[in-house]
């Protein structure tokens, strides 16, 4: 087992893209609302502009939750940072911007809030998105010279996961599983993850075995009801993503 996966740093509960959906998804906002209600772990969605930005959103294209159009990783930074990501949302959070990745690593180092930062490539950006973005979490979150806990990187992209690793082998890596492939295990493990993270139907005392006799930290995603959260607790994951920032006390 890796020492951080042996030493792990990393709180239980997670708020999936920053406050689940009671804020614009992946916004500034939403990682305040989701701190207030008192959550120190964020999941959210990383990929880059045309120009390497690396900033936030879900989608590979603008038009659900912004005013823009077309696909978000085409267009230059200078494009996207006049974008709306608020409004579609609610009237409370008009003018709310998509975030760079530097402002929300500004806001989580200022707290020491925590970061899974999910790497969601455009399509055929798999390797580049991989590079770009750990390069710029080891230089954001300085890695190599003040051990903050630095942000657990996710993806199911195999091809990103394998391209972060290469320009930062150091930083901690966990493969997104939303169904178990044969070789899910394997390939986690071939890509030196600390941890996989499973769709939270997949989990089973058999598949955490498998995980932990990897050495691999078990977490899941999204899991929004109380019993199928107890039944996760029970079998003892150590990372729920949860939407019901509401419902779910982060400390427990
Ligand atoms: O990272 C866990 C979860 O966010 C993966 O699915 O589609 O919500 O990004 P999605
Ligand atoms: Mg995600």
């Amino acid at each position: 087992m890796s020492p951080l996966a042996q030493h792990w740093p990393y709180p239980r509960w997670i708020a999936h893209r920053g406050a689940g959906t009671l804020a614009p998804e992946n916004t500034l906002a939403a990682f305040a609302l989701g701190a207030s209600h008192g959550y120190r772990m964020f999941e959210c969605d990383v990929k880059l502009s045309a120009d390497d930005v690396a900033f936030l959103l879900h989608d590979d294209t603008l038009a659900r939750t912004t005013d823009g159009s077309g696909v978000a990783g085409t267009l230059p930074w200078a494009t996207l940072a006049h974008l709306d990501a608020g409004s579609w949302h609610s009237e409370q959070h008009a003018g709310q911007r998509l975030p760079r990745l530097d402002q929300l690593a500004r806001f989580c180092l200022q707290s020491g809030y925590l970061l899974n930062l999910e790497i969601k490539p455009t399509p055929g950006t798999e390797r580049h998105t991989g590079t770009v973005v750990a390069r710029e979490v080891a230089r954001l979150w300085a890695v190599h010279t003040h051990g903050a806990t630095p942000p657990l990187l996710s993806s199911f992209s195999r091809e990103a996961l394998a391209a972060a690793r290469t320009a930062q082998p150091t930083l901690p890596r966990a493969l997104l599983l939303s169904e178990l492939a044969p070789d899910w295990c394997q390939a986690a493990l071939a890509l030196q993850c600390v941890a996989v993270i499973c769709q939270h139907r997949l989990w089973n005392a058999q598949v955490v075995e498998q995980a932990r006799s990897g050495g691999l930290r078990c977490l899941t995603y999204t899991v929004n009801e109380e019993s199928e959260a107890q039944r996760l607790l029970d079998l003892g994951l150590d990372g729920i993503i949860t939407d019901r920032v509401d419902v779910f006390q982060p400390d427990a």
